[in-house]
């Protein structure tokens, strides 16, 4: 299809639900596939960020609406997309980037002003790991994807098909010390993803994941001040920077277009090397 003269054209005509959307690689998506012809949907825990988002893509001529969802919840996920339908009428591509690093985050803003310090967390490391922090982390991380993915998967198969990418990470594959349950929650998301895609195929829907190296967000906010941090993430990246958003956005908007038609059941990892380097 020929794209209007306000976008790149490669999401003309799709509408486009981005869980997490209101921040880092979720926000970062919703611009970039907005700024290729999508409408968005901008999904989030947090509406006024949200609406802030949806304000800065009308502002690139595109529509936007936010929703305010908790991921982990099922009954949130269902009328998150009965909204996004309401919207739009459709959904065809969706990107589940909606997480936390550990159990008392949500964004770095809410972290600064409760005083909450990454790394002095009372449960962080294993031995210490209560239930609730870990059940926390799962229920957003796994749980709550998976959520978003059968949401999203039955409005898709009504609409005849599209294209779902679950944000997993490095840390589902190299082991991250005192996050067990974030390691865990992406490398569960990595497995869902190939579980999804082999039985949604039969519904045109592709399924795929991304797999981020250490990006600039708020996510990552506590330690990007740390210089021997960032030094140390430079250093066993083989590109020798950390990522920024629209790093992780090219690739899954690559995902959810049609160039990756026949893809699926695939993660892609965006990392400078990191994975390449085998660290
Ligand atoms: N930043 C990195 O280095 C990095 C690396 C690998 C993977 N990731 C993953 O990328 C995804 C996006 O993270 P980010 O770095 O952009 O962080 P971020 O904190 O900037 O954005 C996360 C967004 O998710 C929302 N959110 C949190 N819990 C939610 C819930 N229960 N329901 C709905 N929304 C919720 C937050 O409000 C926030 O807007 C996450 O899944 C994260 O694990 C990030």
């Amino acid at each position: 299809m020929a794209s209007d003269d306000s976008t790149g054209g490669r999401m003309d005509g799709k509408v486009a639900l981005i869980t997490g959307g209101a921040s880092g690689i979720g926000r970062a998506c919703g611009l970039r596939f907005a700024a290729e012809g999508a409408s968005i949907v901008v999904a989030d825990l947090n509406p006024d960020r949200a609406a802030n988002v949806v304000d800065e893509i009308n502002e690139l001529g595109r529509p936007a609406v936010a929703v305010a969802v908790d991921t982990s919840s099922q009954e949130q996920n269902d009328a998150m997309a009965d909204a996004a339908v309401d919207a739009f009428g459709r959904i065809d591509a969706c990107v589940a980037a909606a997480g936390i690093s550990h159990a008392g985050y949500v964004s770095r803003e809410i972290d600064d002003q409760a005083g909450n310090d990454r790394f002095d967390r009372g449960d962080m490391f294993f031995i210490e790991k209560s239930l609730e922090s870990w059940q926390r982390v799962i229920d957003v991380n796994l749980t709550g994807v998976m959520l978003t993915n059968q949401a999203v998967a039955r409005k898709m198969a009504e609409g005849g098909g599209g294209a779902i990418v679950n944000i997993s990470s490095i840390a589902g594959t190299n082991v991250l010390k005192g996050s067990a349950d974030y390691c865990v929650s992406k490398a569960g998301v990595w497995m869902l993803t190939r579980c999804a895609a082999l039985e949604l195929s039969r519904y045109g829907i592709r399924v795929n994941a991304v797999g981020p190296g250490y990006i600039q967000t708020s996510m990552s906010g506590a330690v990007l001040g740390n210089e021997r941090w960032v030094a140390a993430r430079e250093r066993e990246t083989p590109m020798g920077r950390l990522g920024v958003p629209d790093d992780i956005a090219n690739a899954c908007l690559y995902l959810c277009s049609d160039e990756a038609s026949f893809v699926t059941g695939e993660i892609i990892f965006p990392d400078g090397g990191v994975m390449a380097a085998g660290r």
